[in-house]
């Protein structure tokens, strides 16, 4: 027989058109009817578009800089995953977000259309980061190699199918970009780039601030440029998912803090398959132009 210590990964449940982890399929009431405060802020995001980098710069500029205060608990526990549901007892997403006073910092990888309504009549702030397509798809595959709550990858000419498809947890990606790009403006949203926080951190930053309406000296913000470098986050155990057992997140598969680098899908996509993909790409992207870059 099999040791206990191997997680079941969960099979993908369609919540109105979106697979999602089964558990938030199951759950799924609760998350819709999560009503925010209005000084709550949401930081919204496909999977692997750099989730983590963003609720690190926003803890530190919340905290004026303060390395300390950032340790005080794991990025999951700091700023709490809305829709996530483990099996007991880790604790849900919402029983965090509930035991904790606004302004709360709330995570989400929820297309725009299941975001709860009460973000939208409470006129929340909604920071949405976007990833180039390729690297995205890349960054999800080694992430699902070693999330052992997710399904399997599969070999990886498979994987980019099922990601055209929008068949991995969380939907279409192309889906999803487009959602929160048509709404930023009417809604307020704060639309950021991963290559441009790569490109210049500190001009990012500076913009993440201002939405934040905050006003940090100097010095301040070229420590939380420092502080939230992939290098000092890798190393970072409140922010490198080490506090994730190893039976949940596999890093020796492949660490969570991988790469941390625009263009890493050269790595990995044939000519063909870069081709074949661009094609699908001018397709699904015709209606909408984002300016997506997959080199700086
Ligand atoms: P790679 O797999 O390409 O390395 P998310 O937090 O949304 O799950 O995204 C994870 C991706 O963001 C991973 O990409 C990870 O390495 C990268 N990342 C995390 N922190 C980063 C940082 N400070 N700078 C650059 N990339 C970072």
């Amino acid at each position: 027989k099999k040791a206990a210590n191997v997680l079941q990964r969960f099979p993908l449940v369609e919540v109105r058109g979106i697979p999602l982890m089964n558990l938030i399929a199951e759950n799924w009431s609760s998350v819709w009817d999560f009503c925010p405060d209005p000084s709550d802020l949401l930081i919204s995001t496909y999977p692997k578009a750099g989730t983590t980098w963003t609720q690190e710069i926003v803890d530190l500029l919340l905290n004026n800089g303060d390395a300390e205060i950032c340790r005080r608990a794991p990025t999951s526990e700091r700023i709490p995953f809305l829709e996530i549901f483990s099996p007991p007892p880790i604790p849900s997403g919402l029983e965090l977000i509930k035991k904790m006073k606004p302004p709360r910092f709330i995570k989400t990888h929820l297309p725009i259309q299941l975001v709860p309504e009460g973000f939208w009549e409470k006129k929340c702030k909604v920071i949405y980061v976007a990833r180039n397509a390729k690297d995205n798809l890349v960054s999800y595959y080694h992430f699902d190699r070693m999330n052992q709550t997710q399904p399997e990858p599969g070999p990886w000419e498979e994987y980019i199918q099922k990601f055209i498809k929008g068949k991995l947890a969380w939907g279409s990606w192309y889906d999803h970009v487009k959602g929160y790009w048509r709404e930023r403006e009417k809604r307020n949203i704060l639309y950021l780039f991963y290559e441009d926080m790569k490109e210049d951190p500190r001009r990012e930053i500076v913009r993440i601030m201002q939405y934040l309406d905050l006003s940090l000296p100097d010095d301040i913000i070229d420590k939380i440029v420092e502080l939230t470098s992939f290098n000092v986050m890798k190393d970072n155990p409140m922010a490198n998912y080490t506090f994730i057992p190893k039976i949940v997140f596999d890093q020796s598969i492949s660490a969570f803090m991988r790469k941390g680098e625009v263009g890493d899908w050269t790595n990995y996509f044939t000519p063909a398959q870069s081709q074949m993909f661009d094609e699908d790409y001018t397709r699904q992207m015709a209606d909408v132009d984002i300016p997506f870059r997959t080199s700086i």
